[in-house]
């Protein structure tokens, strides 16, 4: 399980005017999820969309649909995001207060269960999480907008994530978000990553479906 390696485009990037056709492209490139940010402008800068658009998204794909919850007081959302499809709720460290409890939630719910961690947030935070969790969602920038560098000390945390699972036996996917291009997917990969959300890089490309497919060549075994 811990050698997947699947591409997670994340719609941040997308063209909203026309989401089917967005999709259908990085369909076709091989992308293996969905990466839907929910941002509410108070966790972090920025507004996205809700639960609504999540839904319209799952009428679209038959992708597992990851979403990146950038909210405060998630709790209070997360079984609208279940209910409008997704496969995946990923929830903020620094944000839940009651994180065993918040992610034994979220599996009740039926879905699985991410922890995530801004680039200040050390990996050591999440020692009494990690047996529990489907998956750990590094962030490689600060989050908020695409488009923005990748922070080298990530690949680190990677590492040292890697590393946990392997002594302790764990199962969680280890998810990496934030700066991903052609030129560092390489070594996100080497330090063990198993999943790569990529939003400019690939929907901010004129041949969707292309970019997809070179992120993906990268990540081959
Ligand atoms: C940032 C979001 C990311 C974002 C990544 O807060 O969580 O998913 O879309 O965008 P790029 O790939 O452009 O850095
Ligand atoms: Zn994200």
């Amino acid at each position: 399980m811990t050698e997947k390696k699947l591409i997670a485009p994340s719609l941040l990037a997308a063209d909203f005017s026309n989401l089917a056709q967005q999709i259908r492209c990085v369909e076709l490139g091989g992308a293996d999820w969905i990466h839907c940010d929910i941002m509410d402008g108070k966790f972090v800068p920025n507004i996205t969309f809700g639960p609504l658009v999540v839904e319209a998204v799952r009428k679209i794909t038959k992708l597992p649909i990851d979403t990146h919850l950038m909210i405060k007081n998630p709790d209070q959302l997360i079984k609208n995001f279940v209910d409008a499809g997704s496969n995946y709720i990923t929830v903020h460290q620094e944000e839940v207060i009651h994180l065993n409890r918040t992610i034994n939630w979220i599996k009740e719910l039926g879905a699985n269960a991410g922890v995530s961690i801004n680039p200040s947030t050390p990996v050591s935070s999440l020692i009494e999480i990690l047996e529990f969790v489907d998956l750990v969602l590094v962030m490689s920038v600060n989050p908020g907008f695409g488009g923005q560098k990748f922070i080298q000390s990530s690949l680190k945390k990677i590492e040292e994530l890697s590393k946990i699972r392997k002594e302790k036996g764990y199962n969680f996917l280890i998810e990496v978000d934030g700066g991903i291009d052609k030129k560092n997917i390489k070594s996100i990969s080497d330090a063990g990553c198993n999943v790569f959300v990529a939003g400019s890089s690939i929907f901010g490309k004129d041949n969707i479906t292309a970019a997809a497919m070179e992120l993906k060549n990268f990540i081959k075994k």
